[in-house]
């Protein structure tokens, strides 16, 4: 039985640094409010002139996995990304930067799950080396989130954040790999967490936003409730799914939204915040972004080794949300 093995980690964040301190200025809020509430005191803010868009970041991001794989970017027959802030609505960033890479034989598509994007991203990518209709592929979270910041709006502008996120995925027959992936989606709470802008929808929704740039809409309280009962549920169904208990992951590397989410969840699996990679502080939330950013950094600590089991666990608008289990290979 083929499945997916990642073999190389890559990412990249803008240079601009936006802190609390900052914000202060920007919004009514206090360094004190969002460090307490979020656990975020800074976070990397794109400039479109320094080649900072979304398919800029996933070019860098996919360049250094590759790099850390010993892959040539020919050699790919895929490019998944996940995303909700591609640099236009068509064509995809996927082949934005199957053009960058020069990876001429890789077939590319964009997926939209809100902040679940890189591990839908995942699961296509690994079902399709599973099946034997791809051998290398490129699996991106990507987002460059401040381009729908409203930036007069002090519950959501002190969370978001940019940055890009990549591995590099081929086939294992043996034990390590992808072990397998959980996703789940329900739309009927999808009001929670949008986007006001829309193609088909636009004349509808500019009644409602006044003539307003397009942004995000979000009702955090009731959203913070979901997202630590549906990663909690996913991880313990995907832990269950591998027959391993939260005493076998040696990490869980889990979405960036809010320390006391990651807090909540990781209290509800037993698995103590020592074996909890988090890096919310410096980044915020960059939605698809976070996992493959997070994983990236954990990875080049030195953080995971080969045979390590590691979970990864998201959530996020539609509403989706998800698990996986990587069985560590290098
Ligand atoms: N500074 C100061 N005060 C603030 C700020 C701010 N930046 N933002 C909100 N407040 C105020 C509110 O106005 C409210 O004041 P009130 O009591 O006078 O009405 C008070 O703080 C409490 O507001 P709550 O919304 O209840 O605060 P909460 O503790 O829930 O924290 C937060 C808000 C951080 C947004 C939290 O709800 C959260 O993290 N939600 C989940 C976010 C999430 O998971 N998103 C999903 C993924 S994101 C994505 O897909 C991109």
């Amino acid at each position: 039985m083929l499945k997916g093995c990642i073999v190389g980690t890559g990412s990249t964040t803008p240079k601009r640094v936006l802190t609390n301190k900052d914000l202060e200025n920007i919004v009514d809020t206090t360094d004190e409010w969002i460090t307490r509430r979020t656990g975020i005191k800074e976070r990397r803010i794109s400039s479109g002139g320094l080649d900072e868009n979304t398919s800029d970041m996933s070019t860098k991001a996919s360049l250094s996995a590759l790099e850390m794989a010993g892959i040539s970017p020919e050699a790919l027959d895929m490019i998944v990304i996940g995303t909700v802030t591609p640099d236009r609505q068509f064509p995809s960033v996927a082949c934005f930067v199957q053009k960058a890479l020069k990876a001429s034989k890789a077939v590319a598509l964009d997926v939209s799950a809100g902040c679940s994007g890189f591990l839908y991203a995942l699961s296509i990518a690994d079902n399709a080396i599973a099946t034997g209709s791809c051998k290398n592929a490129l699996v991106i979270g990507a987002e460059r989130l401040s381009s729908i910041t409203n930036w007069e709006d002090r519950s959501t502008c002190v969370l978001l954040g940019d940055g890009a996120g990549a591995v590099v995925l081929t086939p294992s027959t043996g034990t390590h790999g992808i072990l397998s992936t959980h996703l789940q989606s329900d739309g009927s709470f999808w009001e929670l967490l949008y986007s006001s802008d829309g193609i088909s929808k636009i004349p509808e929704m500019l009644n409602t936003i006044e003539g307003k740039p397009f942004y995000m809409i979000m009702d955090g309280n009731p959203l913070f409730k979901k997202a630590v009962c549906c990663m909690a549920d996913i991880a313990t169904e995907a832990l269950e799914h591998n027959e391993l208990s939260s005493a076998d992951v040696k990490l869980m590397v889990p979405h960036q939204a809010n320390l006391r989410i990651i807090k909540a969840t990781a209290e509800k699996l037993s698995i103590p915040m020592e074996r909890v990679y988090t890096n919310i502080y410096k980044y915020g939330n960059t939605s698809s972004a976070t996992i493959p950013i997070a994983l990236d950094e954990a990875n080049r600590e030195g953080l995971l080794k080969k045979g390590d089991f590691v979970l990864l666990v998201t959530f996020g608008a539609g509403l989706t949300w998800g698990a996986s289990v990587v069985k560590w290979s290098f």
